[in-house]
């Protein structure tokens, strides 16, 4: 559904991606794994229009959105989950839940939500930004659930959670994928995330250096060949 052609991107006089193909099928969850500062945040950023390729094409279900804006992309059902979460912080954790609903969609949405996460059922009135941050990583996860999107970009969901923290979002990405959607997935935890990834995309420098089958390769072996990390 998502693909990328030759995409080059980067930020005033650096360039950070060099040529990238990348490419998302449907119900596919892709792990797009690499070091720090490989620019796998900002790939997905170039994916759903917040950073713009300089060269390249981007195409959503064959259309051409290569110099479309962000908003295209969530009108067409693509769910960016940012680095950082991606909340509303002096909101509370109802408005969170409910800014993007029709008012008769509220109440629903937050049973939902609240269902999916019973600890923000609990919390409903208190401001976001002074959740734990597991339970605004929990907020995040459940406003990309209530849109209903159809591609799920997550960047670095589990990033300083504890491990019974990151099941309960595993968890979660696992019921959006029995939704039928598919995501791509950012992900540290490289173990975590090849058990419930398809396919994975190793990026190095800007450039993918990897593509295959999540089955195909170890951690072991991501990690010596491509992350330059002993294990
Ligand atoms: N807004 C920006 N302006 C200028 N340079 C940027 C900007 N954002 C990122 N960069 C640079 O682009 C490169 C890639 O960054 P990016 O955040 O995409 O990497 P990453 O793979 O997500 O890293 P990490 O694993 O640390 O999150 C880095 O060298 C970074 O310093
Ligand atoms: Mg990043």
């Amino acid at each position: 559904m998502l693909a990328l052609h030759e995409v080059t991107a980067g930020y005033g006089g650096t360039t950070v991606l060099r040529g990238v193909d990348f490419q998302v099928g449907d119900g596919e969850i892709v792990a797009l794994l690499g070091p720090n500062g490989a620019g796998k945040t900002t790939l997905l950023r170039t994916a759903t229009g917040f950073v713009k390729a300089r060269s390249g094409r981007i195409e959503l279900n064959g259309e051409d959105l290569t110099k479309s804006a962000p908003h295209n992309f969530v009108r067409r059902g693509v769910c960016h989950l940012p680095e950082g979460r991606g909340i509303f912080p002096s909101l509370t954790v109802q408005e969170n839940l409910t800014i993007q609903a029709r008012s008769r969609d509220r109440s629903e949405s937050v049973a939902e939500a609240t269902e999916l996460f019973p600890v923000l059922g609990s919390r409903l009135r208190q401001t976001a930004g002074s959740l734990s941050g597991g339970e605004q990583q929990m907020l995040a996860l459940s406003r990309a659930y209530l849109t209903h999107p159809k591609l799920v970009l997550v960047d670095e969901a589990s990033l300083g959670l504890a491990p019974l923290v990151v099941d309960k979002i595993y968890e979660v990405l696992r019921r959006l994928v029995e939704r039928g959607m598919s995501l791509v997935v950012v992900e540290q935890y490289v173990q975590r995330v090849l058990e419930l990834a398809n396919t994975v995309y190793i990026l190095s420098r800007g450039e993918i250096i990897h593509v295959g089958k999540a089955g195909e390769i170890g951690t072991d072996e991501i990690y010596e060949k491509y992350l330059g990390i002993e294990t």
